[in-house]
């Protein structure tokens, strides 16, 4: 069948296209009903079927004779390790581990918070939960103590499973004086941790509630995997909202293991045994789908690259890995090319490797724009495929489904709406835009399986943050069009939500930790164009009346603060310190325009503006700083 006319059929028949897709995977019990969508917007998908996620993506392969296939490849430049895993290791590994943490007292429904940089026992530990019902919330480690703890207390989780440290380049990052920190900072107090001890930075135990990862699984029995309801909940994955309290996206197990087993072949042209390489971090939804879960419930390899696009050690690091272990396709955020185009804008590094076994490279996470893929494009001879889609939604919203025939590409757009998105671009009143018209992107209800089944703990937040604006339809956030060919062009977020090097950031986060400084009275942060990680944050801070001392010693310390409130990964670099900011006269600051000036873009002044005078002072700073 051709996109067409699968994207037809799963638009106008859901529940038949998705029970076809559900034969896919080994259930527990097959489900009798797919689709229960008596609570709108909370579609429930396959709700009386039972399985174990981590059953679909170890077992079923090892007992289908796939044992001995590499499952992951670890390949770490900056610890100098490489490591396959075969199926039946990884397997055992996790049914160790998941004994590890039932001894804890760990059961189905509960919660374990996993805070671990880019190592194997990293997808260990998600697949142990998995296998045993429990529910992980994965922690970026780029994160600080305070959003840490945040989301200690938001998972009351029985364990936290951490690592003494990680390591950043030829930066060694101890984890645990951080864990130790949040742990305090927390009013939920966590019963146990294991800590993965690395060599790099081994880390102090607290006697009766640290245990080491070794000694955890020296004294467990391997377990069998739960049975597990379709509906209960897989995962707990924070992002960033507009408010300064992240969101905590619930994906569940039947309708995350479809959708994704579906979208590794239809999306992504990857079968059972093929490499598949996410350089990503498994703290993000992109970790989540295509390093653990998606390449493991399609019996591929994945490959998991504790290392940077540059600098360890060289630009050349991305084509080293590719030919070493025979990468078919490659996932990676469009800001990881841009930096190695930066050092090495030829390309001379690919000459040095065999990259006959690329096939495609996949970029997304924020926009991809014509240069980088031009140049991916031309330097690699593959195609280069955008795929649009975000933590909400778990798997690409559009995308060239190249398992369904590829698409003509198009420069500047991610194609078309995938196979189970009736993705509309809304005008202000709700109604539907004309091909060419800008409007808000939103997907009709219900949404696909694998999508977002709720807000952690909070229906009401879910629905008033996704299904209210436009009743029927999922907002995402962001502003685009459709061409007149159906392609999907996607302009950026229409909210206050802002995207640092592919990760997403909540302005109110950075504005909130700015605002806790004494001297400072207000503070605005947006997002301004960037090279290199396509947009950067910047904060402009009014201070309170009275004597400051030297503004550049301030500036240091708001950098520093929002660093430890927030963590490494809030790159808040760039503080204005100004007399007033730009608002309307109900007192919303006028953000958009603030990045027009920021920008060096024409703007209009805003007819609801309190006091035009403000913009003159913001765009004096600029038209100074450009000078
Ligand atoms: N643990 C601890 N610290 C981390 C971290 C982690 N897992 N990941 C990043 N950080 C730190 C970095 O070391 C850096 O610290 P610094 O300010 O002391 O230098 C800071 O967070 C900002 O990181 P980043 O925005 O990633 O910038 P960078 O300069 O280190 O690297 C790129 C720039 C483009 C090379 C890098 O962002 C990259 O590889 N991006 C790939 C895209 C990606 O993974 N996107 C995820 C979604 S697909
Ligand atoms: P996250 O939830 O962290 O994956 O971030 C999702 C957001 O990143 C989206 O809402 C978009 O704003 C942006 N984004 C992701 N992929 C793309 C893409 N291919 N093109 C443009 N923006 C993207």
């Amino acid at each position: 069948m051709s996109y067409e006319q699968v994207f037809s059929a799963s638009i106008g028949d859901p529940e038949a296209y998705w029970a076809g897709n559900a034969e896919a995977i080994d259930w527990i019990r097959k489900p009798a009903r797919v689709l229960d969508n008596s609570r709108p917007p909370f579609a429930r998908w396959f709700p009386d079927g039972v399985l174990n996620t981590a059953a679909n993506a170890l077992d079923r392969h090892v007992d289908a004779g796939r044992g001995e296939q590499a499952a992951l490849i670890y390949d770490s430049p900056v610890t100098d390790t490489k490591k396959t895993i075969s199926y039946r290791e990884l397997r055992d590994q996790v049914a160790r581990f998941a004994g590890a943490l039932a001894r804890l007292g760990v059961v189905k429904g509960d919660r374990v918070v996993i805070y671990m940089p880019m190592v194997p026992e990293a997808a260990v530990a998600m697949l142990a939960c998995a296998r045993l019902g429990a529910i992980h919330s994965t922690v970026f480690g780029g994160f600080a103590s305070p959003e840490l703890a945040v989301r200690i207390d938001a998972a009351a989780p029985k364990v936290v499973v951490s690592a003494s440290c990680g390591v950043e380049g030829s930066r060694v990052l101890p984890y645990k004086p951080l864990l130790d920190r949040a742990i305090e900072l927390s009013s939920y107090k966590p019963e146990h941790c294991v800590i993965l001890q690395r060599p790099q930075a081994e880390a102090e135990l607290q006697a009766g509630r640290d245990h080491t990862w070794a000694d955890s699984v020296a004294y467990a029995e391997p377990v069998p995997p739960a049975e597990v309801a379709a509906t209960d909940p897989l995962y707990i994955l924070y992002t960033s909202g507009t408010t300064s309290t992240p969101k905590g996206v619930v994906r569940d197990n039947g309708g995350h293991a479809v959708a994704l087993c579906w979208s590794m072949e239809a999306i992504f042209d990857t079968q059972p045994g093929d490499v598949f390489w996410a350089a990503s971090d498994v703290g993000w939804v992109v970790g989540h789908s295509y390093i653990v879960y998606g390449p493991l419930l399609a019996g591929a390899t994945t490959v998991l690259y504790e290392g940077k696009p540059v600098g360890t050690p060289d630009p050349g690091a991305f084509w080293r890995v590719i030919s070493e272990h025979k990468v078919n396709n490659l996932f990676t955020a469009p800001t990881a090319l841009r930096a190695i185009k930066k050092e090495d804008p030829e390309g001379t590094h690919t000459r040095r490797y065999d990259l006959s076994s690329l096939r495609h490279l996949f970029l997304a996470g924020e926009r991809l724009d014509p240069d980088t893929y031009q140049w991916a494009s031309d330097l690699l001879g593959v195609p280069v495929i955008d795929n649009w889609w975000q933590t909400e939604t778990g798997w690409p919203v559009a995308a060239n489904c190249l398992g369904l025939g590829a698409q003509p590409l198009k420069a500047g757009s991610p194609t078309k709406p995938v196979p189970g998105y009736d993705v509309r671009i809304l005008k202000e009143d709700g109604t539907d835009a004309a091909p060419g018209e800008e409007g808000a992107i939103a997907i009709r209800e219900p949404l696909p399986p694998g999508t977002l089944q709720t807000l952690w703990q909070d229906d009401e937040r879910c629905k008033r943050s996704y299904f209210t604006t436009y009743p029927g339809y999922y907002l995402t956030g962001d502003g685009g069009r459709f061409d007149q060919d159906g392609y999907l062009f996607v302009l950026g977020r229409m909210d206050d939500v802002i995207n640092v090097a592919g990760h997403r950031l909540s302005t109110g986060t950075l504005e909130e930790s700015l605002a806790r400084d004494p001297e400072v009275a207000e503070a605005a942060v947006i997002g301004v164009a960037d090279e290199l990680k396509g947009q950067v944050p910047v904060g402009f801070v009014v201070l309170k009346a009275g004597e400051h001392g030297d503004p550049e010693a301030l500036r240091k310390a708001l950098v520093a603060r929002v660093r430890a409130d927030v963590g490494a990964v809030a790159a808040l670099k760039q503080i204005e310190i100004v007399p007033r900011l730009p608002k309307t006269r109900s007192g919303k600051i006028l953000r958009a325009t603030m990045r027009a000036i920021a920008e060096g873009r024409e703007y209009k002044v805003p007819s609801t503006i309190d006091d035009p005078a403000v913009l003159d002072e913001i765009a004096a700073l600029f038209s100074a700083s450009a000078a």
